[in-house]
């Protein structure tokens, strides 16, 4: 399984856009499936992106304007590789 890490912008912009309900749902994604060895799991200040926001950044490759369906994408990709 390929490992993760996940980097969430926790600046005040991207968590009001998402990424308060984004870390939530990657923390709950985690603890369900029992990945905690396969995703680290940080957070970020504001890297000045704000208007592309909510960011995250997955293995240095940053997602913009991130729906929680794309973040399942993302881990589901993880689970099944
Ligand atoms: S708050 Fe996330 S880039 Fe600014």
């Amino acid at each position: 399984m390929a490992k993760l890490n996940i980097t969430v912008c926790m600046g005040s912009s991207c968590f009001a856009r998402g990424n308060a309900q984004n870390l939530e749902l990657i923390e709950n994604y985690i603890k369900d499936n029992g990945l905690d060895a396969e995703i680290d799991l940080s957070g970020a200040r504001c890297s000045g992106i704000c208007a592309k926001g909510p960011n995250i950044i997955v293995n240095g490759v940053e997602y913009n304007n991130v729906t929680e369906e794309k973040i399942l994408e993302i881990l589901n990709s993880v689970k099944t590789a």
